[in-house]
Order: structure tokens, then C-alpha cells, then sequence
């Protein structure tokens, strides 16, 4: 397997990808804080604290070496500058090559395919650069926005998991995706 160490920006059609930087700190709180935001996903509403400690931490990755390792990169809109999302590739496996993809993106920006764009990007940087090949991605049935996003990258489901974990409180049924690397060559 390769190691993936992207040249920054990550060009797409409106986007660039970039790793985040200690002054996302508002950029992130604007949408990482909202509950609607973070109600399928494995965090609780952020404040600045825990953000700041994000981009010191796990955040501040720039490339992945090993495996266990993930990179979050802030989507930012190339005519404007603004940061109005983040994906995640993470890295699980190198025997395996697997990997898996995730997305936060600000409401104020929903609805224009941006999630899409930017997810589809670390995909390509997954399967072309670093190698992978297996990426899944992993979410709440409840989250109907977050697998037309998944369906229109061309990631398949193949699993739909029950009352699989208790999330939030809550029963989750969790619906798994995945591609293949030929099937990302033959998109
Ligand atoms: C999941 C999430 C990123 C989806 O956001 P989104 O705005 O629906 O997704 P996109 O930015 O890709 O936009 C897609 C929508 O824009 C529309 N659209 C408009 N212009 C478009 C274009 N040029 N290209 C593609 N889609 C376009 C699509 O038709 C689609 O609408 P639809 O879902 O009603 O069919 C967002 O809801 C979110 O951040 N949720 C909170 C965090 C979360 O749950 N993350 C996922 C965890 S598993």
C-alpha cells in the first residue's frame, strides 16, 4: 500500500480541500455546535474548547502514514474562501486496504451538492493515492440526507443493521455502504 500525503489544495469543481487550521476555530463552531448538526453523529454539539483541542489534536493531520490513522480535511469554497464543511477518510486496515468516509457540512450551504463534491474527492484521494480497496461509509437510517449522499457518490448498500446500536439514547438501525476500487475506476 502507498502512504497518502495530497498536495494541498485538493482541487474539485467548487472546493477546495485543505487540512484545518487553528483560525477554523468560528468556521467550525458555526455549524459543529448546532444539535440538528450532530444528531446522527457519533459527537455531542461542540464548544469552542473542545474544538481547539480537535485541531491540536487529531485534527492537525496532514497525512496518513499508518494504519489507524484518519485525515480531516475543511472544504472550503474556492470563490470565497469560506470553510463550510469537513470530510474524513479513515484509514482501518492496510492488510486489508480497507478505509471509510464520513461529512459534516454547515446547513447554511446544504442542498447544493457541495457534501457530494467534497466526499467524492476523498474518495478519489482514497482509492488513487492511498491505495484502498474498500471504502464504506456507516449511518442512522433516520439520516435520509446522508444516504442520498452516499447513493449519488455510487457507494452500494449492503447491509442494513437493525437496532444495531443504542445511539443517543436511542435504538440506531445502521445502513452500511461500500465501493470497491474497480467500481470507483468504472464510475
Ligand atoms: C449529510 C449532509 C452532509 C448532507 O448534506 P446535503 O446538503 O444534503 O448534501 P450535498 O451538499 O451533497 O447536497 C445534495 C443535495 O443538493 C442537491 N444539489 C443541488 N445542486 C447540486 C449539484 N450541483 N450537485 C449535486 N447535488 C446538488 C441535490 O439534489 C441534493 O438534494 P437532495 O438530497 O434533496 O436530493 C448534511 O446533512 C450534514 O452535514 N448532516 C449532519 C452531519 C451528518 O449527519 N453527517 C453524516 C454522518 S453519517
Amino acid at each position: 500500500m502507498n502512504e497518502l500525503r495530497p498536495d494541498y489544495p485538493v482541487r474539485t469543481e467548487r472546493l477546495l480541500l485543505r487540512p484545518l487550521a487553528t483560525d477554523d476555530v468560528d468556521a467550525l463552531l458555526a455549524y459543529r455546535s448546532r444539535p440538528e448538526v450532530c444528531r446522527y453523529v457519533p459527537f455531542e454539539p461542540m464548544d469552542r474548547d473542545l474544538i481547539a483541542d480537535r485541531l491540536a489534536g487529531p485534527w492537525a493531520r496532514t497525512e496518513l502514514t499508518e494504519e489507524g490513522q484518519s485525515l480531516t480535511l475543511g472544504a472550503v469554497l474556492a470563490d470565497t474562501g469560506r470553510l463550510i464543511g469537513d470530510v474524513v477518510l479513515f484509514w482501518h486496515s492496510s492488510h486489508h486496504r480497507g478505509g471509510e468516509i464520513g461529512y459534516v457540512f454547515n446547513p447554511d450551504f446544504a442542498g447544493r451538492g457541495y457534501a457530494t463534491e467534497a466526499a467524492s474527492a476523498v474518495l478519489r484521494l482514497g482509492f488513487e493515492d492511498l491505495g484502498l480497496h474498500r471504502i464504506v461509509a456507516r449511518l442512522d437510517e433516520r439520516n435520509e440526507a446522508s444516504a442520498r449522499v452516499a447513493r449519488r457518490l455510487g457507494l452500494r448498500q449492503e447491509a442494513r443493521l437493525v437496532d444495531n446500536e443504542i445511539f443517543k439514547g436511542e435504538w440506531s438501525t445502521e445502513l452500511q455502504f461500500a465501493m470497491l476500487a474497480d467500481e470507483w475506476a468504472r464510475k
